[in-house]
């Protein structure tokens, strides 16, 4: 992918952040600006945020492609596996609180599952050894089509704001 890609999309936000937000792969917008979620459904997780009283500037959002798939198809389990120690990196290094995994691609990944979003969606699950609480909602480019949906992805929203609430703080 580095061949037709115009630039790797690592991540973008606070580095010390409670939340981490994973999304599939950077499209052509992300590709050009180098940053991820800045088209349309960029335009739709910012609100999507905010509803819970979040900044995007507060939060670190990556993918779990670092370059955009030609023609934004599908990423192959390949490219997703070539891509994971990044992902893993930027999980070990910024230590989340929380992990939102929008969309299916992100969730059946980090969750190594074949299991539907419907199914993922609506409680949390821990990731790895660290046990990092995760809530998987809808992918804003899914909300953009369906909006009748949109109900269920803030559901999910307030439900990882109160497991994030629950979890024990660092600092404690
Ligand atoms: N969709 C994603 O999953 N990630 C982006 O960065 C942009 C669109």
């Amino acid at each position: 992918m580095c061949e037709s890609r115009t630039q790797t999309v690592f991540g973008v936000g606070n580095r010390q952040a409670d939340w981490l937000i994973v999304g599939e792969a950077p499209g052509a917008d992300e590709d050009r600006q180098g940053e991820p979620f800045v088209g349309r459904a960029g335009k739709l997780l910012n609100p999507m945020l905010e509803a819970i009283g979040l900044k995007r500037e507060q939060v670190f959002i990556a993918n779990i492609l670092k370059c955009r798939p030609p023609d934004n198809r599908d990423p192959a389990p390949a490219e997703a596996a070539s891509c994971r120690p990044f992902l893993e990196r930027q999980i070990a290094l910024i230590q989340p609180r929380i992990i939102l995994a929008v969309g299916r691609i992100a969730a059946q990944n980090l969750l190594n599952t074949d299991t539907p979003i419907g199914k993922l969606r609506g409680e949390i699950h821990f990731l790895g050894a660290a046990r990092i609480p995760l809530v998987v909602t809808y992918h804003p480019a899914y909300l953009l089509r369906s909006p009748r949906e949109k109900r269920k992805s803030w559901d999910d929203l307030r439900l990882a704001r109160r497991a994030l609430t629950a979890a024990p703080s660092a600092a404690t």
